[in-house]
C-alpha cells in the first residue's frame, strides 16, 4: 500500500451477494447482467482497448472537450474544491483536470481495489503537492465521504458516460442521492454521451477489430474463472445495436444454439437465438441530461461539447 496515499476501506463487495445477483438476472426473464460484471483484470483491459479504438469516439472525444475547456472549467468550478472522482479506474482524465483545478484534495472512489491503489499512488507520485486518498467502495450504493478530507467545497467528477449504464430513473436516483452527499455550491461534473446518428453508435460498439465482441464475451469467460460457472463461450455472439426508442445502445450475447449454463446448483437453459442482456448505454441530448439533473437536485451551471456534438461534458451544481 502506498505512503503517499490514505486509504479507506469502504467494504464494496462481498461474494455472496454477487452471486446471487448474478444468478436473479440469469433466472429472468429475458435474462441479463449488470455491467459490473464485465470489469475483472482481463475486462478492464479489454475496456482501455476498446477506448484507443478509432470506431469509439467517447473516450478520445471527451479528452479533448477536457483538454480544450480545461481553464474554463477551472473558472467556473473554482480553485478550492475537493475533488472526487467516481470510478477513478485510469485517472487519465483527471490529469487533465488537476493542473487547471489545483484542488486542495483528490479522493478516488472505485470498487476495483487493485486498478485505485495502483492509479491513486501514481497520481501522488505525479502531482507532490496534491492530497490524496482513496476509497474502496461501490459508489453505486448508497455511501459517505470518508473522514479527512481537506476542503469544504467537494466536487464530483464522473467522466465516461458511465451515468449510461444506469436506466433514466436510475440515474436520477444516483444524482439524487449524490446531493445528498454534497453541501449548497457543492459541485458535479460529468461526462454524458449525447444523442447521435445511430451509424455512429452502431460502429462504436461493433468495431472492426472485434474488442468490443472479446469485451462482451469475456463476461462468460469470468464466470467461468470467478463464479465456477460451466458455460461454453463459443456457444455466444455478441450482438449491439442502438435501441431508437429508449435512446440506448444495447449489448447481447446471443445463444447460438440450444445449450445449458450451470451456475452453483442451478442449471440456466438458453434457446437457440436466446440473448442475455449484458448492457445498457443510454445517450442524452443536453437539454434531456440537464431536465434529468434538475429533477434530482441540481443547476445546471455549463456544459461543453465537441464540434460534432459527439460528447457533453455538464457542470451542475447541489440547488440551495
Ligand atoms: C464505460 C459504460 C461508458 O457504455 O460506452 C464500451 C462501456 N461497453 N463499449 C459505454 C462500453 C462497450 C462504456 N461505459
Amino acid at each position: 500500500m502506498s505512503p503517499l496515499v490514505r486509504f479507506h476501506d469502504q467494504h464494496p463487495v462481498s461474494a455472496g451477494s454477487l452471486h446471487a445477483e448474478l444468478l436473479e438476472g440469469l433466472t429472468s426473464t429475458p435474462k441479463y447482467t449488470s455491467p459490473k460484471f464485465f470489469y475483472d483484470r482481463r475486462g478492464s483491459e479489454l475496456f482501455d482497448a476498446i477506448c484507443e479504438q478509432p470506431e469509439y469516439y467517447p473516450t478520445r472525444t471527451e479528452e479533448s472537450i477536457l483538454r480544450a475547456a480545461a481553464a474554463e472549467i477551472a473558472e467556473v468550478v473554482g480553485r478550492d474544491a475537493t475533488l472526487i472522482e467516481l470510478g477513478s479506474g485510469a485517472s487519465r482524465k483527471v490529469r487533465l483536470l488537476l493542473e487547471a483545478l489545483h484542488p486542495l484534495c483528490y479522493l478516488g472512489v472505485d470498487i476495483s481495489r487493485d486498478f485505485l491503489l495502483d492509479c491513486t499512488h501514481r497520481l501522488a507520485v505525479d502531482y507532490p503537492w496534491l492530497e490524496v486518498h482513496a476509497a474502496w467502495a461501490d459508489f453505486s450504493r448508497p455511501m459517505s465521504w470518508p473522514d479527512g478530507l481537506t476542503g469544504e467545497r467537494p466536487v464530483a467528477f464522473f467522466p465516461g458516460s458511465s451515468i449510461g449504464n444506469f436506466t433514466p430513473e436510475e440515474a436520477e436516483n444516483f444524482l439524487g442521492g449524490l446531493t445528498q452527499l454534497l453541501p449548497p455550491g457543492g459541485g458535479l461534473l460529468i461526462g454524458v454521451d449525447l444523442i447521435k446518428d445511430r451509424a455512429i453508435l452502431d460502429a462504436a460498439y461493433n468495431d472492426a477489430a472485434g474488442i468490443t465482441a472479446a469485451f462482451n464475451l469475456n463476461l462468460l469467460e469470468r464466470l467461468r474463472h470467478d463464479f465456477e460457472a460451466e458455460v461454453e463461450p463459443s456457444r455466444f455472439r455478441h450482438r449491439a445495436f442502438y435501441n431508437e426508442v429508449d435512446h440506448r445502445i444495447e449489448m447481447h450475447l446471443v445463444s447460438q444454439c440450444d445449450q445449458s449454463l450451470r451456475l452453483a446448483n442451478e442449471c440456466i437453459f438458453f434457446d437457440e437465438g436466446e440473448s442475455l442482456h449484458t448492457e445498457s448505454s443510454y445517450k442524452y441530448s443536453v437539454s434531456g441530461f440537464q431536465d434529468l439533473a434538475e429533477r434530482a437536485g441540481f443547476e445546471p451551471r455549463a456544459y461543453w461539447t465537441d464540434c460534432d456534438s459527439l460528447f457533453c461534458i455538464h457542470y451542475l451544481e447541489r440547488a440551495p
